[in-house]
């Protein structure tokens, strides 16, 4: 049987719809509309086009949205100083500064600058913390998307045994924390690999559900999984081909043609983990929005 297509996209598009529901609410309860800044700097297309990806969904969604560009050769000093002005501007409940950041601005310093409470992307020590204290406060995008597909799709983690490939700290980590805490939605047995881990088949084999977020084209292979998985494809690679008009086409970590025959399920790329990435960012504006009206209680408000 072939295996099911845990589709992002029509998940995103129900979040969607629940997160703008809850902007109609809190303007109708607390006149306030959900604000999202976000700071691209320099001209790296990638980035660009995610920026506009991000403000055309919170338009979508009834959420204010402004870009701050800069130029490639901004010092980090004028960078930080632009996040301390847009902490303190009540226009924005949640700021995201596009990563990555040209090399001579430490990208730490700069997301140490946001505060704690707008830091919509999850990315701040305190939001990090807070998820390894297991009273999460923003809950990083893509881990937070990933759990939403599983969770979702009927295929809950709880009891599981689940194997992520790759350690980053805005994928891997915080996923691997975010499925082993005590609570619904979550409490898998989670096995982390990276480049040092000797013979990777032998931990995907043993995976219900094996989540790839490893940057490079099929590293899981139909060989390294066993029979009726569930497989998160979180890769998203452009190679060359001429056939197709932008000269490149995406392709996840995942060997879909060897992967997918043994799989129960498995999600495709695109239209997999990137949509939910931007939705969970627009949930994480509304949250803050919502805690500024002090609508959103401060603790264990994630699938608690
Ligand atoms: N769809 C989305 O919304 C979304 C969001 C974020 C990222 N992504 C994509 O997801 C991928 C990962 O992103 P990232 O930022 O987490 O990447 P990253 O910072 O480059 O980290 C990659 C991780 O994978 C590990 N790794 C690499 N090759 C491996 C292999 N063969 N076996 C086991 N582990 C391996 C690395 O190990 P070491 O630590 O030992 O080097 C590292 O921990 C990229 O393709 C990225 O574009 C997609």
């Amino acid at each position: 049987m072939p295996a099911k297509i845990l589709d992002g996209t029509a998940i995103a598009k129900t979040i969607r719809a629940e997160v703008a529901q809850g902007i109609k609410d809190l303007q109708s309860r607390a006149g306030i509309t959900p604000g999202l800044a976000a700071v691209l700097v320099g001209d790296n297309p990638a980035s660009a086009t995610y920026v506009r990806t991000k403000g055309r969904a919170c338009k979508e969604v009834g959420a204010f949205s402004e870009t701050f560009a800069l130029p490639a050769t901004v010092p980090e000093s004028e960078l930080i100083a632009l996040v301390q002005r847009l902490n303190q501007d009540k226009r924005f409940h949640g700021i995201l500064v596009q990563l990555p950041l040209p090399g001579h601005i430490n990208e730490r310093r700069v997301v140490h600058a946001i505060s704690p409470d707008k830091d919509v992307d999850g990315l701040h020590p305190a939001s990090l913390g807070r998820l390894v204290e297991g009273e999460p406060m923003f809950v990083p995008c893509t881990p937070a998307g990933i759990q939403e597909i599983l969770v979702r799709y009927g295929y809950d983690p709880g009891g599981k045994i689940v194997v992520i490939c790759g350690r980053s700290n805005i994928v891997g980590k915080p996923l691997a924390i975010l499925l082993m805490q005590k609570r619904r939605g979550a409490n898998a047995t989670v096995t982390v690999c990276h480049t040092a881990t000797p013979d990777l088949a032998s931990f995907t084999r043993q995976a219900d559900i094996v989540i790839v977020a490893a940057g490079s084209p099929n590293t899981l292979t139909g060989d390294m999984v066993r029979p009726g998985v569930v497989v998160i494809d979180v890769g998203t690679n452009r190679v060359a081909d001429p056939t197709d008009k932008r000269g490149y086409r995406l392709v996840g970590d995942v060997d879909f043609a060897s992967v997918e025959p043994k799989a129960e399920a498995i999600t495709p790329v695109p239209g997999g983990v990137g949509p939910m990435t931007v939705t969970m960012l627009l949930v994480n504006t509304l949250k803050a929005a919502r805690r500024s009206a002090g609508l959103e209680p401060d603790e264990g408000d994630v699938r608690s």
